[in-house]
């Protein structure tokens, strides 16, 4: 079963938890994309927050009906991709550059649904790639020197802003480090908007592997 299959698997068992009715939020990447195309073919009647500017084109050329998160404060659940999942199912997330909008989203949804293939599980995060920071762009080179003194080896992502017109960048996890003593420390960096640690979300996380999607129970 390849990736994209695997993606399909896990969005397809996702989508089976929208009810008709419901108010969710709508997640960016490729596996979110798959569980946003299996809902759109469910044809419940939904509506959404958006994550990114990529996510409301996917809506739009699926017909998914999106809403403001000003409007709907209280989400029913948000079902979104990760970059990795450790075994107590705390996530990395913002290889897209979309997690301050999918934090704030997620910090809105009663229930939080993570789909993602076998292989974003591992033992320790930061093990197959550093965290995505979002900086705002007036003065980032002095904050990134400052999230560098912090993790030594972060640097600016080549490509675009956010959505928002942020700088982002990506710091390497050394092994062992204390992430919440991480995820605050960077949130007191005058400059970070947010990081992509998604810690202690206590997320449903849905992974597509080579026989099908399973619910991956962390802790
Ligand atoms: C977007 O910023 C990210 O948080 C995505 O949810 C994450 O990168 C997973 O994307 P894929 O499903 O495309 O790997």
């Amino acid at each position: 079963m390849d990736l994209e299959a695997q993606r399909a698997a896990a969005g397809e068992q996702a989508a089976q938890l929208v009810q008709d009715g419901m108010v969710i939020g709508y997640g960016t990447g490729r596996a979110a994309t798959a569980a946003l195309e299996a809902l759109a073919r469910r044809k419940v009647r939904v509506r959404g927050v958006p994550t990114s500017q990529k996510t409301v084109q996917t809506c739009q050329r699926l017909g998914l009906a999106l809403v403001d998160l000003d409007d709907h404060p209280r989400l029913d659940l948000v079902i979104d991709g990760a970059d990795e999942v450790d075994p107590r199912a705390q996530l990395i997330k913002g290889g897209g550059g979309a997690h301050v909008r999918e934090k704030l989203v997620a910090l809105a949804s009663a229930r939080i649904v993570i789909v993602v293939e076998e292989m974003k599980l591992v033992e320790r995060l930061g093990s197959t790639r550093g965290v995505p920071i979002e900086v705002v762009a007036f003065g980032w080179t002095g904050t990134l020197q400052r999230i560098a003194k912090l993790l030594p080896g972060a640097a600016r992502r080549e490509g675009p802003l956010s959505d928002s017109g942020g700088v982002l960048v990506d710091a390497p996890l050394p092994a062992g480090a204390d992430l919440r003593e991480v995820a605050r420390a960077l949130k007191a960096i005058t400059g970070v908007v947010d990081h992509g640690l998604f810690l202690d979300f206590a997320p449903t996380v849905i992974v597509g592997g080579p026989s099908g999607a399973r619910v991956f129970s962390g802790g």
